[in-house]
């Protein structure tokens, strides 16, 4: 809880995996969701749907099918807390404890938390130009029951999981009859060209659960979510909904509901997008004026840090100035080799803050390096 409680703290600059604040139609957000709760508190009081309102898994499904390439019906998708709330439905229905788990290495780590918490063994599979390395896996893990991936844009380091890596690891599940959770956090929030489909659009084996969320694209306050189970597990996902996992309440999920129906979400997609692009390109500019080592990765610009250079002690003193830049080692599993560096969230970097902002980190990498 510590780890979360300092990674999520903030609003800060460079702060990471939060939308920008300038971005968010608050005014008309604001609306739609004091309309949904008037009608919520005025309908007969009787159960919701436990995976979800209809009309939101509706919009989700023909949201899907436009610009993920997955093709679900609504029966196959459950409304969660975020992704984390969906991670954790997936665990129960396929009930893999005292399994082995392959996850990305550097990778999301509440998600490597979630796994041991949920019993299962971890296997770090490192991760390069393109995505996770499934022969490494397929070479030290053969055994593992399940894969989590980030392939549309790998958190934190950003590589894309290329069109082979997608087919062996696809192949590979189908035959050794392991799951593949697919994180797709990011949706099509993609700074350069455009998003690649889905994982989940070319699996004909039925063995990839979609899990998307809501939290990077409009805000994570909303703890909203879905998972889209394979239509054979479609019922068990409902059920588990319904005994252990409900949606969250309707108001929330109607007002999502009308926000895409009424075309706000695609647009507030492609605004965000420009907006994110001219503070990425901005924040590469001019730190690439000034170190070699900067990349952008997703929706961070990924600064690495000379072997053994102290990123957490970086970061902490950072968080003094109202800074608060991610240390990569965190990212990376506990036994493995780690490489420091710092993950300066784009959204959270607004153009009239970059520079002064960048000179104070600079100046503490100096101090600390
Ligand atoms: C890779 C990755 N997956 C999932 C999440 C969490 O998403 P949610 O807020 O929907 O639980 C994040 C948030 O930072 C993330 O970076």
């Amino acid at each position: 809880m510590e780890m979360y409680q300092e990674l999520t703290a903030g609003p800060a600059i460079f702060q990471m995996g939060v939308p920008a604040q300038e971005t968010l139609p608050a005014t008309l957000l604001a609306r739609m969701r004091a309309q949904a709760v008037r009608a919520e508190v005025s309908a007969p009081a009787i159960y919701p749907d436990p995976r979800g309102e209809l009309a939101l898994r509706r919009e989700i499904a023909a949201y899907l099918a436009l610009a993920r390439g997955i093709e679900c019906a609504p029966s196959q998708i459950i409304v969660t807390a975020g992704f984390s709330g969906g991670l954790g439905l997936a665990l129960r229905v396929l009930g893999l404890e005292q399994k082995k788990a392959w996850m990305e290495d550097p990778g999301f780590p509440f998600t490597r938390q979630g796994l041991a918490l949920a019993r299962l063994s971890v296997a770090p599979i490192p991760v390069d130009a393109d995505g996770i390395d499934v022969d490494y896996g397929m070479k030290h893990a053969p055994d593992a029951a399940l894969v989590v991936v980030t392939p549309g844009q790998q958190a934190p380091l950003g590589s894309t999981l290329s069109l082979v890596r997608r087919s062996r690891l696809l192949d590979w599940a189908a035959q050794s009859k392991a799951w593949v959770i697919e994180d797709d956090y990011l949706s099509e929030l993609q700074l350069k060209g455009r998003a690649t489909p889905a994982l989940a659009s070319l699996d004909r084996a039925g063995r990839v659960i979609h899990i998307g969320s809501f939290s990077k694209t409009v805000t994570p306050a909303l703890r909203l979510g879905f998972v889209v189970a394979p239509a054979a597990l479609a019922s068990q996902f409902a059920e588990a909904a319904a005994c252990l996992a409900p949606a969250p309440g309707p108001a929330v999920q109607r007002a999502m509901a009308d926000f895409m129906r009424e075309g706000h979400y695609l647009r507030h997609l492609r605004r965000t997008k420009r907006v994110y692009a001219a503070q990425g390109d901005a924040l590469l500019k001019y730190l690439r004026a000034r170190t070699a080592n900067i990349a952008l990765a997703g929706l961070a610009a990924v600064l690495q840090l000379t072997d053994g250079a102290p990123d957490l002690a970086i970061a902490r003193e950072a968080a003094r100035m109202g800074l608060a830049p991610t240390p990569l080692s965190l990212w990376y599993a506990s036994n493995g080799p780690v490489r420091p560096g710092l993950l300066l969230g784009v959204a959270t970097s607004p153009l009239k803050r970059i520079e002064a902002s960048c000179d104070r980190l600079l100046q503490i990498i100096d101090r600390l390096t």
